[in-house]
């Protein structure tokens, strides 16, 4: 799928058909996201797969949305320690920005293999790295379900205008 058309066609997807995607396809996925940009190079950023039904039900209820979503039949839980990645010059730390730069590589990789996925932040992580057995030094900043969508979405939600959120040579 060419660039552009994945970037329009990644929307959140909350309905999954229960087809497991392939390993194959999400090895793809994850390769994607070994890829992102990180400070320094660090690649702080894991991922965890959960393909076991009963965990992926424990998921869904440390997620907590409800009706929002129905089961998906798979997650993938993204992970990144704080000491995975540097500090700006005010002390501010990058690993949420290498995160988010990785997550979304996840995100576009899927869209460009017909997967569904929507980032879900909204979560209670202390419940997520206890079923996850997680480490105490890893953050858990991002999860998405991945499947095939129930039904395809209109390539584009609504977004602000670009003049509006475009600057030309000063504020
Ligand atoms: C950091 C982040 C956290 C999000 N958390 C949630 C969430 O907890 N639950 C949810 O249903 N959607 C969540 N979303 C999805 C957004 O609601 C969605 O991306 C936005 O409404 C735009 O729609 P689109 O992705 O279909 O274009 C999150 C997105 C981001 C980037």
């Amino acid at each position: 799928m060419e660039f552009y058309e994945v970037v329009k066609k990644r929307r959140s997807y909350r309905f999954f058909k229960s087809e497991m995607p392939e390993k194959d396809t999400i090895k793809r996925i994850i390769k994607a996201a070994r890829l992102a940009p990180t400070w320094a190079n660090m690649q702080g950023v894991e991922y965890i797969i959960i393909q076991d039904q009963d965990t992926v039900n424990k998921i869904w209820e440390a997620i907590g949305q409800g009706e929002k979503f129905n089961n998906a039949p798979m997650f993938i839980v993204g992970i990144i320690p704080e000491s995975g990645s540097g500090k700006n010059k005010n002390g501010e730390p990058y690993y949420p920005v290498d995160f988010g730069i990785c997550f979304e590589h996840i995100m576009l990789a899927a869209t460009a293999e017909g997967l569904g996925s929507c980032w879900i932040g909204f979560f209670n992580e202390d419940k997520i790295k206890q079923i996850l057995e997680i480490p105490k030094k890893y953050r858990v900043l991002g999860l998405t379900p991945l499947g095939y969508p129930q039904k395809e979405k209109e390539e584009i939600s609504s977004r602000k205008d670009l003049e509006e959120i475009t600057h030309w040579e000063s504020f």
